[in-house]
């Protein structure tokens, strides 16, 4: 079996957590890196040796016709002309989330994926994890019954990140499009994935950057972001709403960068059989008046960041559709959108995409 040929672009922070990765995987071979900082690349290119760096993808894809996978770890707002450049070169992509910094930009990379007959998978870890899988299984299997309820939750109590993220030319939004997304996805997923239809939501931009006064340790705690040009702190610092999905169902969520309340990280889907939570990781079963609480037993370990990317190989590999894919993606952007969209109008808005 040959190698797949893997580039990856944007050498910044979650790139050191795919480039060992693929380090460990047998069956492909890192040929290139790139990066606009050109220092990061080279940087990278040495630490995991990685033959070729470069300080952008079009000089990457021109000297390297033989990629197979394009990794885009870029800032959000570089998603879009990254991965569309990668598949108008045929490339596979595999994409940090989220999709993109607005839902214009997301559309336009499933334009370009479906023309080219791609495979597109958005990095969303949370959902490759074995315990998500399990509940999925359930839903899937029909043991919770007709799930009509999701509440997710991702909540700091100080933890903004450095950089662009705070910066929305960059990233598109706050802990939304940042920490946000990844509970969503979750909840989402676990629900079946549902088609959404509409969200009512608000977002609080009042706390904003309080990061000066931050101690050590919350700086410690933060994603470093990459300093960029123009930078002013312009995205919220917390938003909640729900989400109603074709199916009838809905699904509640909040996120924070500063809450001056608890800590939360915890998503939960409830069936008329059955629900269940992943942080306890849970499964509650309804008997006429009564509720069992069952702890699932079996080796649930695994690094995400691991599984995400063994899920898209087997993928490339096998032609199948990876789980979170162009479509999902869209959506899902298109979810997040639609949350700034109602926070500005002040009402429940209806999703387009
Ligand atoms: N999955 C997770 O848990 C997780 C965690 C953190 C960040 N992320 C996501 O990963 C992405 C990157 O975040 P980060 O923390 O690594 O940011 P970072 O600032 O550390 O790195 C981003 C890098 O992208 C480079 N870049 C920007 N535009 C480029 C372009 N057009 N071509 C080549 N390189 C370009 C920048 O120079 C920078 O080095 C974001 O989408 C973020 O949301 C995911």
């Amino acid at each position: 079996m040959s190698k797949l040929k893997v580039a990856i672009v944007g050498c910044g922070s979650i790139s050191h957590c795919h480039f060992p990765v693929y380090k460990k995987l047998e069956d492909v071979e890192l040929v290139a890196c790139a990066d606009i900082n050109f220092e990061r690349a080279k940087q990278c290119a040495e630490k995991y040796e990685v033959p070729n760096a470069y300080a952008s993808v079009e000089e990457l894809l021109e000297k390297h016709p033989e990629v197979d996978i394009v990794d885009v770890c870029t800032w959000p707002a570089a998603h879009g002309p990254v991965t569309i450049a990668a598949a108008n070169a045929g490339k596979h992509v595999i994409c940090e989330k989220p999709t993109s910094h607005n839902l214009k930009s997301a559309l336009e990379m499933r334009k370009a994926i479906k023309k080219n007959n791609v495979i597109f998978q958005l990095a969303t870890p949370l959902r490759y994890q074995k315990t998500a899988n399990y509940i999925r299984d359930l839903v899937d299997k029909g043991e919770l019954g007709d799930v009509f309820y999701g509440r997710t939750a991702y909540v700091r109590q100080r933890g903004i990140p450095g950089g662009w993220f705070s910066c929305s030319a960059y990233s598109g939004g706050g802990p939304v499009i940042d920490i946000g997304v990844h509970r969503i996805d979750l909840a989402w997923y676990l629900m079946g994935c549902p088609k959404p239809v509409s969200v009512s939501a608000s977002a609080s931009y009042r706390i904003g950057d309080y990061r000066p006064s931050a101690s050590e340790k919350d700086k410690e705690n933060a994603w470093a972001g990459t300093t960029v040009e123009n930078y002013k702190f312009d995205t919220e610092d917390s938003a909640c709403g729900f989400f109603r999905f074709e199916n009838g169902a809905t699904l509640y969520f909040d996120t924070s960068w500063s809450f001056n309340g608890p800590i939360e990280n915890a998503t939960m889907v409830v069936g008329d059989k059955a629900g269940a939570t992943m942080d306890p990781f849970k499964i509650f079963r309804g008997d006429g008046m009564s509720i069992t609480e069952e702890i699932p037993e079996g080796d649930f370990a695994g690094n995400f960041f691991e599984l995400e990317i063994a899920h898209f190989i087997d993928c490339v590999r096998t032609g199948k559709t990876p789980s979170s894919d162009i479509e999902q993606a869209v959506q899902l952007e298109a979810m997040l959108a639609g949350i700034y969209d109602s926070a500005k109008k002040g009402k429940e808005i209806k999703l387009k995409y």
